[in-house]
């Protein structure tokens, strides 16, 4: 992959830099941008990634036996032994998440009316917390919001206070939650190794990728199918820039190997950029030399702790949870609060 650009399809004949990539954000040239994103969006809000050498979950995994890391991300393995899985949830679920600055960059091009959709691996609903809506973010692997009893004759539906409650009483429930009606294991609604994805997901592609006109993809190792396929959706012509710490689908040790027999992502097209390191700079540098840092430094969070308790306390209301209906709960007000500077 090189470290350069070409232009927009409209743009024939010139090389696209960094900065012809910033100019035509200021032109609107862009109007239907695609994000693809996975955990490295959200490490600097203190969620380890999946696959980095020492920082990794799967690394620190090895002290749970699984016959190999990725086991405890398996539906298969799941049904037969949950016990890992909330495990790790214990040992991981943060006191409090504040979405990062490249949360607040994806609001950022939706208060542009640049957006089209964010398609999300993460089950950590940071872009809600920075500000998007349902609509325009679509969970790829699901999400902790919800969670459900996995017995098929019940199914009852849980929130993620009651899940968060049950993970932190593992001496109430032998470290699995359990359904209140019928003590079937409960899981959250994500998405495991094995299992399909949402129907969302399929059935937004072809439109979206119909009209994208720039796919920025950052955060992702691009090591998991089918999310990674759809670096290869575009149209010819329409430029991919690609925002990581390390090159596409690289991964290191045994992990990585396995990976990399699956992995299949076609990144070397004229058109791709990639812009190497870490995503909340690289963001802040396009912002800045858009003259969009102080918008985006002005963008507002939510922090989960209170957000947590609004999804319980509003769903059964209004059923879908907005910022506008956040906004109109004056108690709600003083806890949105811009995050502090990363
Ligand atoms: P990975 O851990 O595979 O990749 C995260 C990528 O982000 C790596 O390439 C890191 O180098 C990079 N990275 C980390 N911090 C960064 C930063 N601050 N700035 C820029 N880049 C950074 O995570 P995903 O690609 O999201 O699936 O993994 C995909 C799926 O595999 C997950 O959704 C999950 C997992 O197993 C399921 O659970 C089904
Ligand atoms: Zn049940």
């Amino acid at each position: 992959m090189g470290g350069y650009l070409t232009k927009p399809s409209s743009d024939v004949g010139g090389v696209l830099t960094k900065d012809i990539l910033v100019q035509n954000f200021k032109d609107g040239m862009y109007k239907n941008v695609i994000v693809m994103c996975g955990a490295g969006i959200s490490t600097s809000a203190g969620i380890p990634d999946f696959r980095s050498p020492s920082a990794g979950l799967y690394f620190k995994l090895r002290k749970y036996n699984l016959p190999y890391p990725e086991a405890v991300f398996e539906g298969s393995y799941f049904k037969q032994n949950p016990l890992p899985f909330y495990s790790l949830c214990r040992e991981l679920y943060p006191e409090k998440l504040t979405p990062t600055t490249t949360h607040k960059f994806f609001t950022l091009l939706r208060n542009k009316n640049l957006l089209r959709r964010v398609y999300t691996q993460n089950i950590d609903a940071l872009e809600f917390l920075a500000g998007l809506t349902k609509d325009e973010v679509i969970e790829a692997h699901g999400s902790f919001q919800r969670s459900y009893c996995t017995s098929r004759n019940c199914g009852k539906e849980y929130d993620l206070q009651w899940l968060k409650t049950e993970i932190f009483t593992p001496e109430k429930n032998d470290g699995v939650p359990k359904c209140d009606d019928c003590q079937s294991v409960v899981r959250p609604d994500i998405v495991l190794f094995g299992e399909q994805l949402p129907s969302r997901f399929h059935n937004s592609l072809s439109a979206d990728f119909a009209a994208c006109d720039l796919l920025i993809v950052v955060g992702t190792s691009l090591a998991v199918s089918p999310f990674n396929t759809l670096v290869g959706r575009t149209k010819p012509g329409v430029p991919r820039v690609y925002i990581n710490k390390t090159q596409p689908g690289k991964v290191e040790g045994i992990v990585g190997w396995m990976l990399s027999l699956s992995a299949n992502v076609d990144f070397s097209r004229n058109e791709d950029l990639f812009l190497q390191g870490y995503c909340d700079e690289i963001v802040t540098e396009l912002c800045t030399k858009a003259d969009w840092k102080e918008e985006l430094e002005n963008i507002e969070v939510i922090r989960q702790g209170i957000w947590e308790y609004l999804q319980c306390l509003l769903r059964q209301e209004h059923g879908v949870i907005n910022r506008e209906v956040l906004a109109a709960e004056p108690v709600i007000r003083e806890f949105v609060s811009p995050a502090p500077e990363s």
